[in-house]
């Protein structure tokens, strides 16, 4: 099997990251994680990066020509395929152009409920049965493109945010890979 050469985006603790690339190293995985771009240099998923060397890039989204950078890496390292994993930044329309329906993203809910951010708040505000996780396509809108997989769980009495986001967690660590899986069956 090819694999394809998948960037993985991110901003913060990266264990999305780190779970993707342990998957990733299965000879019959569909992905390979070529490079990491992130737009936080304190971001620890970049740890993950270099303790499993893969090349690593820190991008500042404040720049202007920002977006020409990250097209300028995509192609430096031949990829073909993005993952999003908790990248606190909304990608632009020029990049969603150039990778049309090779761009996806794992969110903390079961969309199209509760996008945007502060998921887990909202979940216990508003009295759900179950959350859990979904990994959908990225369009031109927030947590909007096809959804690809989801998984739930129902929610317990004692709940809270914080338990919320490792139950949630746990089973994006199964859906992720799946994800990625079913979108290269066809292949
Ligand atoms: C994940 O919960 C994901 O759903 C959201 O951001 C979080 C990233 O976590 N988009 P990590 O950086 O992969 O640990």
């Amino acid at each position: 099997m090819v694999k394809k050469k998948a960037c993985i985006f991110i901003s913060g603790q990266g264990s999305n990251l780190k779970n993707l690339i342990l998957r990733s190293r299965a000879e019959n995985f569909p992905i390979k994680v070529s490079l990491v771009i992130s737009n936080n240099t304190k971001a620890n998923g970049i740890n993950y990066a270099r303790k499993y060397k893969i090349p690593y890039i820190f991008i500042n989204c404040q720049l202007k020509n920002y977006e020409n950078k990250i097209l300028f890496y995509l192609k430096k390292y031949k990829i073909s395929f993005i993952c999003l994993a908790g990248f606190m930044k909304i990608i632009s329309k020029k990049i969603i152009n150039s990778f049309e329906n090779k761009i996806i993203n794992i969110h903390p809910s079961l969309l199209p409920k509760f996008k945007g951010l502060n998921t887990f708040k909202r979940v216990l505000k508003n009295k759900e049965r179950k959350t859990g996780c979904t990994v959908h396509y990225v369009n031109n809108k927030l947590d909007d493109g096809n959804i690809i997989v989801k998984k739930f769980f129902y929610l317990s009495p004692n709940d809270n945010e914080n338990i919320l986001k490792k139950k949630t967690q746990q089973l994006e660590y199964r859906a992720y890979p799946e994800a990625i899986i079913k979108v290269f069956r066809n292949c």
